[in-house]
Order: structure tokens, then sequence, then C-alpha cells
């Protein structure tokens, strides 16, 4: 047993669920673009959180992948965002005339997938769609729809699979919330 487990007070997503909705939004998207004469996609992941995401749902998909990275920072160490999200580095990928398929961990407020989206539309790809990981409907606060989600959750803090608390819990194998007194230790700067 994977005693980091412990730290959660209860598990939203397991293991399990999360390898049958990837392989199964793998194969949603190959076809989606297959139906449309598409073979090649270009995703753009959003670092850090959708890191493992993309890499478990990229293996999934049966197109031509080209892949860039975008780094945001919306979060400090706490559990609410306090500053506008940055952009901290672009793509490197010209993607004028390509297919691009955005990832993301999660979509809350709506803030930092909105500034994104228009960020590289504005770059002129052939197409424009999403996928994220986890959906919390509820906080949404600038609208956004999704062209795909793995699921769709409360609005609750989560951890694990991607997503952090102060940089911790990433690599956990499934998604949860954490127990109340981890959620702000001091020492965790
Ligand atoms: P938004 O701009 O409010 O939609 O926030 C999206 C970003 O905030 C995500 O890419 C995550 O990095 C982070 N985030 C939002 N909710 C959570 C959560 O429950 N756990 C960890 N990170 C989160
Ligand atoms: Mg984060």
């Amino acid at each position: 047993m994977n005693p980091l487990i412990e730290d959660l007070s209860h598990i939203l997503v397991t293991e399990k669920q999360i390898e049958s909705r990837t392989k199964f939004l793998g194969r949603d998207i190959s076809e989606f673009y297959r139906k449309r004469n598409i073979d090649e996609i270009t995703a753009i992941c959003i670092t850090n959180g959708s890191i493992i995401f993309s890499a478990d749902l990229l293996r999934k998909v049966y197109l031509h992948v080209k892949m860039d990275c975008i780094r945001v920072s919306s979060y400090r160490d706490e559990t609410s965002p306090v500053t506008n999200p940055e952009i901290i580095d672009h793509i490197r990928l010209d993607i004028e005339g390509q297919h691009v398929l955005l990832i993301d961990d999660v979509l809350d407020t709506g803030k930092t997938i909105n500034r994104i989206t228009s960020l590289l539309r504005r770059q002129n790809p052939s197409s424009f769609h999403s996928c994220v990981l986890l959906d919390k409907k509820g906080r949404r606060k600038d609208p956004y729809e999704a062209d795909f989600v793995g699921f769709k959750i409360p609005d609750e803090f989560v951890v694990g699979y991607g997503l952090d608390f102060a940089e911790r819990y990433r690599n956990l194998p499934c998604i949860g919330v954490l127990k109340p007194e981890l959620q702000n230790p001091p020492e965790w700067q």
C-alpha cells in the first residue's frame, strides 16, 4: 500500500477508473479526428498539472501527434487562486494550420483555459479542441466547455495524477481530497 494514500480523506477517482477512462478518451479523440479525415494533431499540454494525464492519454491516441507544452502559474501553495494565470513558458511549435488539442488537468474557474485558448486561437490553427481530465462545473467564473472530459467532479480541492498541493502529490496514482489538517502545513513553503 502506498503510504501517501493515507494523506487523503477520501478517494474520488481510483487508479483503475483513470486507466479505463483514459483508454476510452484516447479512442474517442482518435475517432473524432479520423471521421474528419484528420490523421495528425498537435497536442498542447498545460504543465505541470497535465503531464501525467497527457502521457497516458496520448499513448492511447492512434493519430500522429506533435507535442508541446505551455507553462502557466495561477496558484501559489494555497488551495485557491491568488493571481491571474500567468504564462511563464510559451510553446515553440508553429501551430498555424495545425489541428490543436489543448490538454489540461482540471477545469475549475475557467480562467486558465480561457486565457490559453484565446492566445492559441490567435495563432490560426486549422481547428481547436480541448480535453480536460477533470471538470468542476460548479466553480466556473468564465464560461468554458471542454470538448473531451475525463470526469466531472464536485467542487473540492483534489490532488493526485498530476494535480498538486504545494507541488506535492502529483505522483499519486489516484485522485482524492487531502485531509484538512494537511491543507496548509507551515513547513511547506
Ligand atoms: P482555473 O483557471 O481556475 O480553471 O484553474 C485551473 C488550474 O488550477 C488547473 O490547471 C490546476 O493547475 C489548478 N487547480 C484547480 N483546481 C485544482 C484542484 O482541485 N487541485 C489542484 N490544482 C487545481
Ligand atoms: Mg497546480
